[in-house]
């Protein structure tokens, strides 16, 4: 009798007790009879790469990496997916069998996977973009935008320079607006996404005008804790389609358990269920 190898995955973070990523793929394994495991592991940045040589030794296929090694990681890995690079930080690791450790950003397919399974008319191709924000969730976004056709994405947010080096990274079809001038691009937006952590409970609201919103505008939002954020809820007020951020959670774990694992899990309510705070 052969007993097979039981596949582990890890992730990686400090602090990582918070991560809803093991609750995530806890629950995939259990509904595919996976015998594997997926467990947080808290690693100091000055311990990552030390960790990630031993890691393959021990069983593990892959993880998952969060603050604050997303873009250290790409200075480790000895393969890149051209999205990771792009972006400039990657989420998702695999070990290859030939001991290669190999990078990819799922962020941006979340995004896009959650929008079109909420909205299936949508088409990033349809009109402009504008993305309130210039973090590490704004790179992948914009990222995925373009990818996905969006003819133009204008990038809001506080601190200009971010926005500014998106720019100069993505291309042509990025155009940077003044914070205090975001709701002035409203009017003329076909997709409209919160990035910013503005609007999750215990931080500020996001105040923005959405005066000249139309319904025809989907609108989202990347805070999930309240699932519903008060940006949403005004903008549903106003006719738009809305599509919440706790999907692009789910989404972006997809492609990592199906490489690890051997099986693609279905996105439903079930999951969803059991991730809501
Ligand atoms: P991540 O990489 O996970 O996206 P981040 O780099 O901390 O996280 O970015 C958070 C985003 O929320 C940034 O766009 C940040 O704006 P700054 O670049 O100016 O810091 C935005 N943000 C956070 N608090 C904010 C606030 N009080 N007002 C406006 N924007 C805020």
């Amino acid at each position: 009798m052969t007993i097979e190898k039981i596949p582990l995955v890890a992730v990686l973070g400090s602090p990582v007790a918070h991560s809803k990523s093991p609750l995530l793929h806890g629950f995939w394994l259990k509904q595919f009879g996976i015998s594997g495991h997926y467990i947080p592991i808290d690693v100091k940045a000055t311990d990552l790469e030390q960790v990630l040589q031993t890691l393959p030794k021990m069983g593990f296929v892959g993880a998952n990496v969060t603050l604050p090694h997303k873009e250290k990681i790409l200075s480790i890995a000895d393969q890149i997916s051209d999205r990771a690079a792009l972006i400039g930080a990657a989420n998702t690791l695999v070990f290859q069998p030939d001991g290669k450790l190999y990078a990819d950003n799922t962020d941006g397919y979340g995004f896009i996977e959650n929008i079109r399974q909420h909205a299936p008319d949508w088409q990033a191709k349809d009109g402009p973009a504008l993305v309130l924000g210039a973090g590490g969730a704004a790179r992948a976004i914009v990222s995925a935008l373009l990818e996905a056709g969006a003819p133009e994405v204008y990038i809001s947010n506080r601190t200009r320079s971010r926005a500014d080096q998106i720019k100069s990274d993505f291309g042509a079809r990025v155009s940077v607006v003044e914070w205090v001038k975001a709701s002035t691009e409203i009017e003329h937006t076909h997709t409209l996404v919160n990035t910013t952590s503005l609007g999750m409970t215990g931080k500020p609201a996001l105040n923005i005008s959405l005066k000249g919103l139309r319904p025809e505008t989907l609108v989202t939002d990347i805070v999930y804790t309240p699932l519903e954020t008060e940006f949403l809820q005004a903008a549903r007020s106003k006719g738009s389609t809305v599509v919440d951020g706790l999907g692009m959670l789910i989404h972006q774990a997809v492609p990592g358990f199906e490489r690890w694992f051997g099986q693609k899990p279905v996105v439903d309510q079930e999951i969803r269920d059991i991730l809501i705070p």
